[in-house]
């Protein structure tokens, strides 16, 4: 028998692919006659475009066309049928070369093709353009009384008891608090990138860096007036998004319309620059209020938001929910506001809301800790909730106590000195610090395909992406157990509209969705086996019931009974057929679903170590202890969650995009001076998967990964740095001049 696939630390399938140069990204592909496109950026942060003048830029060598919103073809978009694909956002998406409006700094307002990506390069620079300058406004700390409701909350805000000023009194322990984070970039390796190849029936190929390929398809086939059976978006492997591939980006636009103008494959590519103009993690602003009675019980949490939007939509996100989720509380007062400013609309970004939410909320759990005098762990186990209080439900599985008990005693926990300042090494201030991380646990539906072909190799299909994420491997892991066959005679396809349907991979949850569409369609694929096993007039398998029969080593069994096989090959041959397939759309069991409360766990204890003298400050440790259900590879498992883990640094200590107001734009759009975590950075981690088993959360019992490991992280930094110095730093990221 072989060994089941599922839970083994298999190495990433597409990985030999990946290091060999193999795997092809949007930008790789290349097509003969094809053109380069080369996008012009806005210098001005809002106003209006006067003139732009080409003349000099078509007489350049190699120059094919200039586009812009003077010359931009007629096109459906410019319908009122115009909508975004991704989970709507109140208002109406960025659309390029749409007006001689400029609506923020960057705003791509030109488009040059030549025959070289070098022309087009050296064109765009001569292209002349004269503004009309307004004043702008992206001063997000100054315009934070100019917040609005927004119009449609992604996630409506919950509030619940009296009112925090109402219940907290004179005998009790109350903290107000603040929290600032600034704005961050997503800056995957790889840069948004569109290849278009335009068949002479004027259909078209696009391969498009994206996080869901039917997601792309749609906006381009609506924006273009294109049947959807005329494009295919191809998307096999993404150099990370983050969730900057959730929406599709200006560049596919860009590139759609220059092939159909020009009949001829085109290639557009954003730099590393422009990387920095679009979606970003929205600049927040949060107010705490937390009380507690002198035994620690927490009596009342106020959350207050204030993040920024663009003008054009309203970006919203979870950030304050979590406050009345994650501790027992009977008085929960939430809210959230946004400021609308001139730059583009923020974008979900790993653990989009939770990330600056729960970072806040857990700084400020530590700061009443330290305002109780108890230990800050210990303030979280006497507010544990055993039960989600909006609707006062069960979680469907919750192991957080375990990872709080298994994360503090490998770290060593109870070895601390609470006091601030109270350890050092050599000359180097130490602290420690811990904080919660929560995530939801969403399923969602999928379409799924599995094909068995004579020669024993199964296929396993969906549309759905792997950027960098793992799925791949993952769905061949899933695939290969539940039809018994060795990992190598699987093969998982992804990344193609003509797959099965998908829809966009984020949220965390790509893993458990793919995986239960993947059992459904096994399951199918295993009823039509025995089916057929039964045809035969002698068959062994007549009177089995399906769930009694056992798939393995390439063998369909009978239960307790491995004498009784047959080779699932066989079954074709018999049938003269050369595969067999099976087709299965999952859809959540929502009517089981929620009567429970379905959430991600972890706790997180790092070590920093402070110079007081230079202000730098090294994370020295991590620990993270994980409940995310079942955890079907504990390699990629582990990668996921020191993939976020290192964001969670980057977010404490490194990431800033630093917004210029005078100019109204960010300044340090590359990575030189954007600084992200080095290895230099970034100690041993050590990571725990905790044993949880859920039934409800879906199928597989598999609640994903993505985004738990950098909720919390930076908060668990933070306090580590108070504890270490002293030092309660409320703006991130935490640089050293605030530590001097
Ligand atoms: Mo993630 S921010 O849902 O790609």
């Amino acid at each position: 028998m072989q060994d089941n696939p599922i839970g083994k630390p298999l190495s990433r399938v597409d990985g030999p692919l990946k290091v060999t140069g193999e795997a092809k990204y949007a930008a790789e592909y290349h097509f003969p006659g094809m053109v380069y496109g080369y996008i012009v950026s806005s210098k001005i942060a809002k106003g209006k475009i006067q003139f732009i003048d080409t003349a000099k830029a078509m007489e350049a060598e190699g120059v094919i066309a200039i586009y812009s919103h003077e010359n931009v073809p007629k096109l459906a978009r410019l319908d009122l049928s115009y909508k975004d694909h991704d989970a709507p956002l109140s208002g109406k998406p960025f659309r390029p070369f749409y007006t001689d409006k400029i609506l923020f700094s960057q705003q791509p307002v030109a488009l040059v093709i030549a025959e070289t990506f070098e022309q087009a390069r050296y064109a765009a620079s001569l292209v002349q353009i004269r503004y009309l300058v307004a004043k702008h406004t992206t001063n997000f700390e100054e315009n934070l009384g100019n917040s609005h409701k927004p119009s449609l909350n992604r996630f409506p805000i919950k509030s619940r008891g009296k009112k925090a000023d109402k219940i907290i009194s004179e005998g009790d322990v109350r903290l107000d608090t603040e929290y600032l984070h600034m704005y961050e970039h997503h800056n995957p390796m790889e840069m948004h990138a569109t290849t278009v190849q335009y068949h002479d029936d004027g259909s078209l190929t696009v391969y498009d860096k994206t996080q869901g390929v039917l997601n792309s398809r749609n906006y381009l086939a609506d924006v273009f007036k294109l049947s959807k059976k005329k494009i295919r978006v191809l998307s096999p492997f993404v150099g990370g998004a983050f969730g900057s591939g959730l929406r599709p980006q200006y560049q596919a636009f860009m590139a759609v319309m220059a092939a159909l103008q020009l009949k001829r494959p085109v290639k557009v590519s954003l730099t590393r620059q422009q990387m920095f103009s679009f979606g970003h993690r929205p600049a927040t602003h949060q107010r705490l209020t937390l009380g507690a009675s002198p035994n620690a019980q927490l009596k009342a949490i106020k959350h207050v938001a204030i993040a920024e939007t663009s003008q054009l939509e309203d970006y919203t996100e979870n950030v304050v929910n979590w406050s009345g989720t994650l501790y027992q509380c009977n008085n929960v007062e939430t809210n959230y506001r946004l400021v609308p400013l001139d730059i583009y609309t923020p974008l979900d970004m790993r653990a989009p809301g939770g990330a600056t939410g729960v970072h806040a909320l857990e700084c400020a759990m530590d700061e009443l800790a330290y305002k109780l005098n108890i230990d800050p762990l210990e303030l979280r186990l006497i507010n544990y909730a055993e039960r989600f209080q909006d609707g006062d439900i069960p979680f469907s599985s919750k192991e957080l106590k375990e990872c709080y008990r298994q994360g503090a005693e490998k770290f060593g926990w109870s070895r601390r000195n609470p006091e601030p300042r109270s350890m050092k090494d050599d000359n180097q201030l130490v602290g420690w610090g811990m904080a919660t991380g929560i995530w939801e646990a969403f399923h969602v539906p999928v379409r799924a395909h599995v094909k068995l072909s004579i020669d024993g190799k199964l296929s396993v299909s969906t549309a759905t992406s792997d950027f960098g994420t793992g799925t791949y491997t993952i769905m061949t892991q899933t695939a290969a157990q539940l039809m018994g066959l060795p990992v190598t005679d699987v093969e998982a396809k992804l990344g193609d509209t003509n797959l099965a349907w998908a829809p966009l991979s984020g949220g965390s949850f790509t893993a458990g969705s793919v995986t239960s569409a993947i059992k459904a369609a096994c399951d199918g694929l295993k009823k039509k086996l025995l089916k057929l096993a039964k045809k035969a007039s002698n068959s062994p398998f007549k009177k089995l019931k399906p769930e009694q029969a056992e798939f393995n080593d390439g063998y369909m069994y009978v239960t307790g009974n491995p004498e009784i096989r047959i080779k699932l090959t066989d079954i074709l041959q018999s049938e003269k057929t050369n595969t067999l397939e099976a087709k299965a759309f999952s859809l959540p069991n929502v009517l089981k679903q929620r009567k429970y409360a379905r959430y991600t766990h972890s706790a997180v204890f790092v070590e920093v170590k402070v110079d007081e003298d230079l202000g730098t400050v090294h994370v020295s440790r991590v620990v993270s202890a994980v409940a995310a259900g079942k955890i079907l590879n504990p390699k990629t498992a582990h990668s996921q969650i020191i993939g976020g883990l290192v964001w969670g640094i980057g977010m404490a200590l490194h990431e800033d995009s630093v917004m210029d107001n005078q100019f109204g734009r960010f300044v340090n759009h590359n990575l030189a001076e954007y600084h992200i975590p080095v290895n230099a950075d970034i100690p041993e981690m050590d990571v725990i998967f905790v044993n949880e088993h859920d039934d409800i959360v879906n199928p597989m019992g598999v609640k994903g990964l993505g985004e738990i490991g950098v909720v919390g992280t930076a908060a668990a930094v933070a306090n580590a740095i108070f504890h270490a110095t002293g030092k309660r730093v409320k703006k991130l990221p935490i640089t050293l001049d605030t530590l001097l």
